[in-house]
C-alpha cells in the first residue's frame, strides 16, 4: 500500500467528489428516516494543505485553495464547510459534519498508520465507527445495515494503484446493488484514458444494475494516460434532482480549476436507465 492521500488531498478531484458528496447527502436528508453512510476507503480525515506531502505536490494550490479565494454559488455549501472544519476534511470529516442525531457513518481505511489516525480522529464519537478492513470484504459485510437503517449511501473512493481496481469496483458495486437494491452507490474514478472506463460501464450495463448516472470534469482530453486528466463520480440510485443539480456544479468546478486546455469540460451521462 503506498498511496497516501495526504499528497493528494484538495485536488480537483477531491473538489469533484466531495462537492457531489455534500449534494448527494443533503438531499437523502430531506426524508427525516435515519440514514447510515458507509466510507469504503475513508483516508485520515484531515489534511494540513501547509505540511510537506500537500506543498510538495502543489495539487491543492490547483484545487481547493482556488475554490477557497472565491467560491461560486453552486459550490458553497461544500467551502462553506471546508473553511468550517480548519484543515482540509476528507470524506469522513464532511460527513460526519453533515450527520443528523439519526444517522451514522462506518469509515474502513486499510492503511494501518492511517487508520490508527483515523481512529484518533474519531474517539470516542457515538455516531462513527472506524473500521480496519478491507473495503471490498467490508462492502459484502456491513450492507445492509445491521442498526437497521432502511436507506444507505455508500462511498467507493480506492487509490487505482492496483492493476485490477476496476475490475473490484465492478465487483463491488454489483454485490452492494445486490445486497441492499435502494442504496446510492457513489463511486469516484480517475480519468487517464477512457479504455478503462468504457470497460467499466460495459461491466455494470452486463451485470443489470439499473439507474446509473455519471458526472465528469475533464480539465484536459484524456490522452496522456500518466497524468490524470480529470475524474468522474459514478452514482448508482442517484436521489431525485441530481441530474439538474450536478451540471451547475461540475460548470463551477470547470470554471475555477481548468486551465483551458484543449478538451476541458463536463460531461453528465446515464449509463443505465431506472
Ligand atoms: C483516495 S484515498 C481516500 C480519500 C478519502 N475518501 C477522502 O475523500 O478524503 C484512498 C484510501 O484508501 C485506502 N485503501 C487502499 N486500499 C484499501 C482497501 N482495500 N480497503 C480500505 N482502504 C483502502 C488508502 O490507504 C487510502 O487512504
Amino acid at each position: 500500500m503506498n498511496y497516501r492521500h495526504a499528497f493528494h488531498a484538495g485536488n480537483h478531484g477531491d473538489c469533484l467528489k466531495h462537492a457531489l458528496l455534500v449534494w448527494l447527502l443533503a438531499a437523502m436528508q430531506r426524508k427525516p428516516g435515519p440514514l447510515f453512510v458507509l466510507d469504503t476507503h475513508a483516508g485520515i480525515g484531515q489534511y494540513d494543505l501547509a505540511a510537506t506531502p500537500a506543498t510538495r505536490t502543489g495539487e491543492a494550490q490547483r484545487g481547493i485553495l482556488r475554490l477557497l479565494r472565491d467560491p461560486p454559488a453552486p459550490l458553497a455549501a461544500y467551502v462553506a464547510l471546508v473553511n468550517q472544519l480548519g484543515l482540509y476534511p476528507g470524506s469522513p470529516a464532511l460527513i460526519r459534519a453533515l450527520l443528523r442525531p439519526q444517522d451514522r457513518l462506518a469509515a474502513c481505511e486499510l492503511h494501518p498508520e492511517d487508520h490508527a489516525t483515523l481512529r484518533r480522529h474519531f474517539a470516542r464519537d457515538p455516531h462513527v465507527a472506524v473500521h480496519h478492513r478491507s473495503a471490498w470484504e467490508a462492502l459484502g459485510a456491513l450492507l445492509p445495515p445491521t442498526t437497521g437503517e432502511k436507506r444507505a449511501l455508500v462511498l467507493i473512493d480506492p487509490p487505482y494503484e492496483a492493476e485490477d481496481e476496476f475490475d473490484q469496483l465492478a465487483t463491488a458495486l454489483a454485490t452492494a446493488n445486490r445486497r441492499m437494491k435502494g442504496a446510492v452507490l457513489a463511486a469516484w474514478y480517475p480519468i487517464k484514458h477512457r479504455a478503462p472506463l468504457r470497460a467499466l460501464f460495459a461491466t455494470l450495463q452486463a451485470a443489470g444494475i439499473r439507474d446509473i448516472v455519471t458526472a465528469e470534469l475533464h480539465l484536459r482530453a484524456p490522452l496522456d494516460p500518466t497524468r490524470l486528466n480529470g475524474s468522474g463520480l459514478l452514482v448508482v440510485n442517484p436521489p431525485y434532482g441530481f441530474e439538474q443539480a450536478a451540471p451547475p456544479i461540475l460548470e463551477a468546478l470547470l470554471a475555477r480549476l481548468s486551465n483551458q486546455e484543449e478538451g476541458a469540460g463536463t460531461a453528465l451521462a446515464r449509463i443505465a436507465d431506472e
